[in-house]
């Protein structure tokens, strides 16, 4: 039959023509050009009228096949053109693992980086950093820092105690059954004695909790940093040392320290470490008490296993913020906790 080798033609060609079209412009024309009005299928469609009746189902059949790879052409190109509009659109070359242009980069949270920089100058002094759990038995965050059962400390007022369910009923020791959630960074203290032997310098950042209400200076969550250093012989001397070289580190070397006598159950003396600096805003010149400090009390360090007849020991406890808010001039605590934006931009 003489439709057969034309149809087969007419499919070949558009076949080779299809090579060529690379817009949506073209495969319009090319469209056009196949299956349009005056198109070169549509004028074999046509010319079905002119043929016998036998004639007709047969081409009809070969007409529709040419019909149907001529509609999968068509639809592999619009395939085609779209991919190239996309990409064109996206810009070449286009990697698609490289972050979007809404998603800007980061900073580091004011106290993150406040705390770096603290534990950064005790580093230069040998004070490597440690940890401690933030839910702490009873024992941990007080006994064995000499803090006694009816010590305010540990009144509820304070304390966030856990319920009873989550506590143990086999624990080794009285007060290890209690969980608390950690008033102050010292419990890493005790952890630290009990699983290290000395000489050791270690410093222990941290988050602690108290029942506290809010206000400009007072948080329920705050953060600490504890020092601890135990070896044979360390000194008041030592301790001012340590202390001195913090301050001007942080604050610039015009800082200076006070040592004011004081009292905490754990330390004996016990002293709040005061700073007086020139360029600190509106609080320059004046003493700011920043943290309380000590030598390690006797009976701590027998609580925690360590001959106080042998070993003596320095202990300092900061709040991560107070200093944050100095260095920073910050007027209130909850800007650290309020994620705006427009506050933390401040220190990207
Ligand atoms: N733990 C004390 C508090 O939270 C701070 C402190 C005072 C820590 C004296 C010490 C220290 O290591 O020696 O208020």
């Amino acid at each position: 039959m003489a439709m057969q080798p034309q149809l087969a033609q007419l499919v070949a060609t558009a076949q080779q023509e299809a090579l060529a079209v690379t817009s949506r412009a073209e495969l319009e024309a090319f469209k056009a050009r196949v299956v349009g009005p005056n198109g070169s299928l549509t004028a074999v469609m046509k010319g079905m009228a002119t043929l016998s009746k036998e004639e007709r189902p047969v081409v009809g059949k070969l007409i529709n096949e040419a019909k149907k790879s001529v509609e999968e052409l068509l639809a592999a190109l619009l395939l085609k053109v779209e991919d190239a509009e996309i990409a064109a659109a996206l810009g070449t070359p286009w990697d698609a693992t490289l972050t979007g242009p809404d998603a800007p980069a980061g900073s580091l949270h004011p106290l993150t980086r406040t705390r770096e920089r603290i534990l950064a100058s005790f580093r230069k002094l040998g004070f490597t950093v440690a940890e401690g759990p933030e839910i702490e038995t009873e024992w941990h965050c007080f006994d064995a820092l000499n803090t006694p059962a009816d010590h305010p400390a540990r009144d509820m007022q304070d304390t966030l105690y856990l319920p009873k369910a989550f506590r143990s009923a086999d624990a080794p020791r009285k007060g290890d059954e209690a969980l608390v959630l950690r008033t102050h960074t010292s419990s890493v203290q005790v952890r630290t004695m009990l699983s290290r032997k000395p000489p050791f310098r270690i410093v222990a950042p941290g988050r602690c909790f108290r029942r506290d209400a809010v206000d400009a200076t007072h948080s329920a969550n705050f953060h600490q940093v504890e020092g601890l250093w135990i070896d044979r012989n360390v000194t008041l001397a030592d301790l001012r040392g340590v202390l001195d070289f913090f301050v001007k580190e942080t604050f610039g070397p015009d800082a200076e320290i006070r040592l004011r006598p004081s009292f905490f159950p754990f330390t004996e003396p016990s002293f709040e470490m005061d700073l007086r600096s020139p360029n600190l805003g509106r609080l320059s010149n004046r003493w700011l008490e920043i943290m309380g400090c000590g030598l390690v009390d006797p009976k701590v360090l027998e609580l925690c296993g360590l001959d106080p007849n042998e070993f003596s020991g320095l202990a300092f406890g900061l709040g991560l913020e107070r200093i944050a808010m100095l260095v920073h001039g910050i007027d209130d605590i909850r800007h650290f906790y309020n994620n705006d934006l427009r506050f933390l931009r401040q220190f990207a």
